[in-house]
């Protein structure tokens, strides 16, 4: 019996970093997304196929098995919640650290400090569990501006090579997670077409362990 499936993954670097992954695979795409204007591209199997989409929209077709795979990063899942999925493999591709970030001089205002980020639930919870009060602020990207303009007096966002926040004055101030991306699996196509799946995630797993 052929098992259509179908796997969720965002442009850029979760993209380019899980090629060589479907590689091992056996899973080619036939189509580059970067100048494809193509949503759904089929791969050398005719029974995969990648629907290409934002990162944050990756756990929720995956959730609602749009997808029955899909590649995620842990800021996105943490974000996310997790519900719907299981989350079986580190793929140990686009791995940064999500951290609170500011100008180390900046004297936040008195009353609640303001956090810009786009990780809004992620960022409520890092600071009620150590009992501070804060305003969080929903952004969408570039959050490094907001300090520098006055909107917020810390941002929560992933920082790799802290290049991004030193071009802009700020720097690392707390950790809050190490960041890599993540197999994700829609919770009854792993149940109904647990043989595949289960194929695929060991085939990767050579790739990643070496
Ligand atoms: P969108 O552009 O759709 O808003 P995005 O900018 O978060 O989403 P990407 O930049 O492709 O999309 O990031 C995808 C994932 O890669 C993130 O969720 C995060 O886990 C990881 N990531 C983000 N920035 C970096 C970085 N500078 N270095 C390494 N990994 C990163
Ligand atoms: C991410 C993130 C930071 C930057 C951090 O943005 O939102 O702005 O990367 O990386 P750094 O610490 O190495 O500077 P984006 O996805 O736009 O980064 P990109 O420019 O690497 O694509």
């Amino acid at each position: 019996m052929t098992v259509h499936l179908t796997i969720a993954l965002s442009k850029g670097r979760i993209f380019q970093e899980t090629l060589p992954l479907l590689a091992a695979a056996g899973i080619v795409p036939a189509d580059d997304p970067e100048t494809s204007r193509k949503l759904i591209l089929d791969t050398n199997q005719s029974d995969v196929k990648l629907v290409i989409i934002r990162a944050t929209d990756v756990p929720i077709y995956v959730q609602h098995g749009a997808a029955d795979l899909g590649v995620a990063g842990k800021d996105v899942l943490l974000e996310h919640g997790g519900e719907g999925l299981y989350e079986p493999l580190d793929l140990r591709i686009a791995r940064c650290r999500l951290m609170v970030a500011g100008d180390p001089n900046h004297q936040p205002r008195l009353s609640r400090p303001r956090i810009a980020t786009k990780y809004i639930n992620t960022t409520r919870r890092w600071f009620a569990d150590q009992g501070r009060q804060v305003e969080v602020i929903k952004l969408y990207g570039s959050m490094e501006l907001a300090p520098l303009v006055g909107l917020a007096d810390y941002i929560v966002d992933v920082v790799d090579t802290g290049n991004t926040l030193k071009a802009n004055g700020l720097a690392p101030l707390e950790h809050i997670a190490d960041i890599s991306s993540r197999l994700i699996i829609n919770k009854a196509a792993m149940k109904m077409k647990h043989a595949r799946i289960k194929a695929i995630m060991k085939q990767m797993a050579t790739v990643i362990d070496a």
